[in-house]
C-alpha cells in the first residue's frame, strides 16, 4: 500500500492519506524503521542512556495506536530524538553468558511472583527492554493449575503490558474456551517478557538471558501443567531439539523444585492463524490439556 501523495491531493488529503499509511503499518506490527544495510546493535551505543520508567499504560488507552504527529507540509521533520535504547555490554553484566548468570541469581532471589516481577523490571542485561515499552510479565491466574507459556509479546501485548492480547490471544482464549478454560483459571506468560523490535524472533542470546526469570516464573506458579505454545517456547522450556511438528502433543516432565509436573507441546496460536488447517491438530492438544488437568491423561 502506497499513500497517494502527489501534486493532485490536497494537503489535508495528504495528511489523511499518510496517517491512514502510518496507521496501517502500526496496525500490522510495523513499527520500526529497518534499513537495508546491516547495524551492529551490540556494538554502537556509546554513551549510557537513562533508564525507562516503563509505566503500566491502562488497556483501553493503550491499545490504541500512538499518532505521530505530522510537519506542516513543506516544512522538516523534527531532528529525531535520541534512543533510549542501551544494549547488551552497558550493564553490569558485559557478556551474554555473564548476563545469563546474573540473570540466574536474580531470578533465584525471587521468593514471589511480585519479587520476580519488580526484579524483571529493574533487569537491565536484556537489551529489548530498551526498545520495548512495557514489561510484559503475566496475566491470569497465578494459583492456577495450568500455566501458558509463549514466546514474546508482539505489538498489542507491548501497549497493553500483558501476553496475549491481540490476536494471537483471542485465539488462545477461544481455544482455551474450547476445553471449559479462562484466565480466571490459567495463567499465561512468554518466555520472553519483552516486545523484540519490529516483532522479529528473539535471538538465542535473549531467550537465554531472559529463560532463568521464566524458569522461576513457572517455579512460583507451581502448575500441574506448563503448556509450551510453539517451538521457541517448547525448546527453551523442554529442552528437546525436535521441531514443533514433531514435538506437539507429546508431554514431557518438568521438573519443579519439590515435584515432577509436565510439560505438553502444542502449536501456537499465531502459526494457527496462518494455517488453519493445522487447528485439528492443536485441537487433539487441547483435548490432551483437559484430560491431563481432569487426571484422564
Ligand atoms: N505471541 C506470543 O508468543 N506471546 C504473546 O504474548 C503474544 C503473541
Amino acid at each position: 500500500m502506497t499513500p497517494h501523495i502527489g501534486l493532485m491531493t490536497s494537503p489535508a488529503d495528504a495528511q489523511h492519506d499518510l496517517i491512514a499509511y502510518l496507521d496501517f503499518h502500526a496496525e500490522s506490527g510495523v513499527d520500526a524503521a529497518l534499513d537495508e544495510r546491516p547495524h551492529d546493535r551490540f556494538g554502537e551505543a556509546d554513551a549510557p542512556a537513562p533508564r525507562r520508567a516503563a509505566p503500566q499504560a491502562a488497556p483501553q488507552a493503550a491499545l490504541q495506536p500512538a499518532r505521530p504527529a505530522l510537519p506542516p507540509r513543506g516544512e522538516a521533520p523534527p531532528p529525531a530524538r535520541p534512543s533510549p535504547q542501551r544494549t547488551f555490554g552497558q550493564s553490569a553484566s558485559a557478556k551474554p553468558d555473564e548476563a545469563a548468570s546474573d540473570a540466574r541469581a536474580r531470578a533465584r532471589a525471587a521468593g514471589t511472583l511480585a519479587e520476580l516481577e519488580a526484579i524483571l523490571r529493574d533487569f537491565d542485561a536484556c537489551p529489548l527492554r530498551f526498545t520495548a515499552k512495557n514489561l510484559v510479565f503475566a496475566d491470569g491466574n497465578p494459583a492456577a493449575r495450568v500455566m501458558f507459556v509463549g514466546e514474546a509479546p508482539g505489538a498489542d501485548e507491548d501497549r497493553v503490558g500483558k501476553p496475549f492480547m491481540g490476536r494471537s490471544g483471542q485465539l488462545l482464549d477461544r481455544m482455551m474456551k474450547a476445553i471449559g478454560l479462562d484466565r480466571t483459571e490459567a495463567y499465561v506468560a512468554n518466555i520472553v517478557p519483552w516486545r523484540p523490535p519490529g516483532n522479529r524472533n528473539p535471538t538465542p542470546q535473549e531467550v537465554s538471558v531472559c529463560k532463568p526469570f521464566i524458569e522461576r516464573q513457572i517455579e512460583l506458579v507451581d502448575p500441574d501443567l506448563v503448556v509450551c505454545l510453539g517451538s521457541p517456547s517448547t525448546q527453551t522450556l523442554t529442552g528437546t531439539k525436535d521441531g514443533i511438528l514433531k514435538a506437539r502433543g507429546r508431554f514431557f516432565p518438568y521438573r519443579l523444585p519439590n515435584r515432577e509436573v509436565r510439560a505438553l507441546a502444542t502449536l501456537h496460536p499465531a502459526y494457527l492463524l496462518r494455517q488453519p488447517v493445522q487447528k485439528r491438530l492443536a485441537w487433539r492438544d487441547f483435548r490432551l490439556v483437559r484430560a491431563a488437568l481432569d487426571g484422564k491423561a
